[in-house]
Order: structure tokens, then sequence, then C-alpha cells
């Protein structure tokens, strides 16, 4: 199903650095976890992080096959 009112946000990352990756969508902080799952009984965010300091274009649609990256899936 195509839902083109999401698209991926860029973000620059910092190397080491640990990321929490929003898993349910209900985060007022994409595409960054704020808790947001516990109040409505989701799934945990997905914890990463980088080798090197890089853009990477996050996922906001939650339907990536490659969390937290956005794998074009928003488009289908
Ligand atoms: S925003 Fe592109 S796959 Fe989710």
């Amino acid at each position: 199903m195509s839902d083109k009112s999401y698209s991926p946000i860029a973000i620059e990352l910092e190397k080491d650095k640990k990321y929490a990756w929003c898993t349910c969508s209900h985060s007022s902080n994409q595409p960054f976890c704020d808790g947001s799952h516990r109040a409505h009984n989701k799934p945990p965010s997905l914890g990463f992080s980088v080798d090197e300091n890089k853009e990477a274009f996050l996922c906001t649609c939650k339907r990536t096959d490659n969390p937290p990256y956005c794998d074009g899936s928003h488009n289908k």
C-alpha cells in the first residue's frame, strides 16, 4: 500500500553515538524514540549506532525492510 505522506528524514549521524529509532510511529521526535511506545503498549525502539560520521536517510513510515534506514518502501 502506498503512503506518500511519509518520507525519510536526513540525519547527520555521529560515529559511536547511541541512537534509538522509533518503531511504533507514535514518537513526536521522529525518527527517534521519545518513549511514547510505553503509553501505547507498543514494542520498544531499535537501538543503533554507526562506525563513522555520515548522513543517512532514516525511515519514518516504519515499513522499511532495512530499519532504521529508508529503503523506498514508503513509495510502494
Ligand atoms: S520512509 Fe522510506 S521506507 Fe519508510
